[in-house]
Order: structure tokens, then C-alpha cells, then sequence
């Protein structure tokens, strides 16, 4: 579980109750960039004062028996890249892993993510650096951990469209065989839909179906890029499921684009 703030005792409570119900580890977001989280001053806000983010980590550290981690930016901007210096406090304060996202805060998601930089905070720890920015086939995995000498990486907006992809780089890594990489329109179509349905499952039909359209987006985004306008659209705004998932079905089911999930993921 991740946790995001900016006062010790919160964060101990908030800490204290997730390894309570179950938590394996506690991670503490200290690279979220958004304005309503560091106008807070927690996320990435916390590498602007180290002491500060060295008593959140003391704090989570003495309260749960779990291992904490914590999630970083290279720094706030480029003329404070502290990451390596906020790596190695956190580790002589017993966080067990650092995740570092290879840019700075003022970047946003914007350029490249700089894969090299990450190095710095690899050398300055000894506790496993997980690299993370802009990966998203087997080779971005090599090359990233490749330039940054990290213990491995972490992937995220690749899965937009695609939740098998950390699974077949892993694979790919490992010489072996992808799992769950729907091969055909068809398993794809079937892949969406189950998707889909968990969703409701998981939130009530009400909330799950407005829920899922953020996927649904990015599957057709992603796989059936020539789909109309208007089919889009009804498959985006309906409040029916059995009618979205008959527009699913007949969308994804011809999608060419949908032979080529491989490359793709
Ligand atoms: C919509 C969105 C939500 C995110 N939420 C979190 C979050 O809650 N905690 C976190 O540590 N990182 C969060 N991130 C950042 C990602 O973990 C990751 O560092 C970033 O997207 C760069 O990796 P990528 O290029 O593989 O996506 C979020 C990113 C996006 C795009």
C-alpha cells in the first residue's frame, strides 16, 4: 500500500492501519507531481526538504513491522537533483527499496525520462533501486537497466490498453513464454470484456461502468484506432453493460489492429 502526506503522525496512523489490514509493504509516494498533492506539500514537495521527508520515513519505519519503500523524482528541478542523497537518509533510516522515476518534478511527464541519472542513486545506496519512466517493450527494459545499473523496473503507462505488459517483459526477460497475451481479435475481444466485467464486479454496476471508460479509452486507443466516431462514443457514454460489451465484441472481435499485440505490448 502507498501512502501520501505530509505529517509523520498521519502517515504512522495511515501506515499503522494498512499493514494492520494485510499491507506487505508500505510505500511512501514521494514522486507524485500534481499541484493538489504538493500544494499539500507531500510527493514530490517532500524532496524539497529532506529533514522533513526524513521524519515521514522515521515515522512509517518505527510503526510497521512491514518493509517501507519509497517512490521518487530525480528531484524537484534540474538545479536540486537529490535523489541520491534522499536514497541514501532513507536507507540509514531502514527503508529496504527505492523506486525512482527518471525525472524531476518541474518535468511533469514531459521530455524524456533520463534512464542515465538514475545511476547516481543506485551508487549511492546498497537496499535494492527499482528504475522506472517511458518503458514499454523488452528492449526499453534492457536499456533501462542497462544505463542505470538498477535491480529492476517498474512500468506504468504502457499498461494503458495493455495490463499484460509487465508480465511479458518479465517473460521476454526470462526467455520464457508470455502469459495471458490474448493472441487472436478474438482473445482479445474475450480479454476486454472479462476486464469489464470485473470492473462491475469489483464496483457495483452504477459506479463500475463509468469507472471502466477510462480502459475502455485506452483499448481503443490502443487496438482499434480506426473504430468511428460514433461507435466510440456509444461505447464510452453507454450505462448499459450488455449493450457495451455487444459494441466490444463487435469492434475488438475485427480489429485489425489487434493482430499485432505482441508488438504492441
Ligand atoms: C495517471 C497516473 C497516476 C499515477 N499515480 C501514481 C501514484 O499514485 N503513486 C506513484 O508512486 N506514482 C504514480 N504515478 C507515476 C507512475 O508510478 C510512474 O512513476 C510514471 O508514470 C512514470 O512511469 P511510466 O513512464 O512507466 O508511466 C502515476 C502516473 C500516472 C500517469
Amino acid at each position: 500500500v502507498q501512502l501520501a502526506g505530509h505529517e509523520a503522525a498521519h502517515m504512522a496512523e495511515g501506515a499503522r492501519i494498512a499493514a494492520g489490514e494485510g499491507a506487505d509493504i508500505i510505500d511512501i509516494n514521494m514522486g507524485c507531481p500534481a499541484k493538489k498533492v504538493t500544494g499539500g506539500y507531500a510527493g514530490s514537495a517532500l524532496m524539497r526538504d529532506l529533514d522533513h521527508a526524513l521524519w515521514l520515513i522515521e515515522a512509517v519505519v518505527g510503526t510497521v513491522e512491514v518493509p517501507v519503500t519509497v517512490k521518487m523524482r530525480l528531484g524537484w528541478d534540474e538545479s536540486a537533483l537529490n535523489a541520491p542523497m534522499l536514497a541514501r537518509r532513507a536507507e540509514q533510516a531502514g527503508v529496504k527499496m527505492v523506486t525512482v522515476h527518471g525525472r524531476t518534478r518541474c518535468q511533469f511527464y514531459q521530455g524524456k525520462a533520463d534512464w542515465r541519472a538514475i545511476a547516481r542513486i543506485k551508487q549511492a545506496v546498497s537496499i535494492p533501486v527499482v528504475a522506472n519512466g517511458d518503458v514499454g517493450s523488452p528492449a526499453e527494459a534492457a536499456m533501462i537497466l542497462d544505463q542505470s545499473g538498477a535491480d529492476a523496473v517498474m512500468i506504468g503507462r504502457a499498461h494503458y490498453g495493455a495490463p499484460w505488459t509487465a508480465g511479458s517483459i518479465a517473460a521476454a526477460a526470462a526467455k520464457d513464454a508470455a502469459p495471458g497475451v490474448p493472441e487472436s481479435p478474438q482473445a482479445l475481444a474475450d480479454y476486454i470484456v472479462a476486464h469489464y466485467e470485473d470492473m462491475l464486479t469489483l464496483y457495483g454496476i452504477e459506479s463500475g461502468v463509468r469507472q471502466a471508460r477510462k480502459h475502455l479509452g485506452w483499448y481503443l486507443d490502443r487496438h482499434a484506432a480506426g473504430v468511428v466516431d460514433e461507435q466510440r462514443k456509444a461505447i464510452l457514454t453507454c450505462f448499459e453493460p450488455a449493450r457495451v460489451i455487444a459494441a466490444l465484441r463487435e469492434v475488438f472481435s475485427r480489429a485489425a489492429e489487434a493482430m499485432n499485440l505482441r508488438s504492441a505490448a
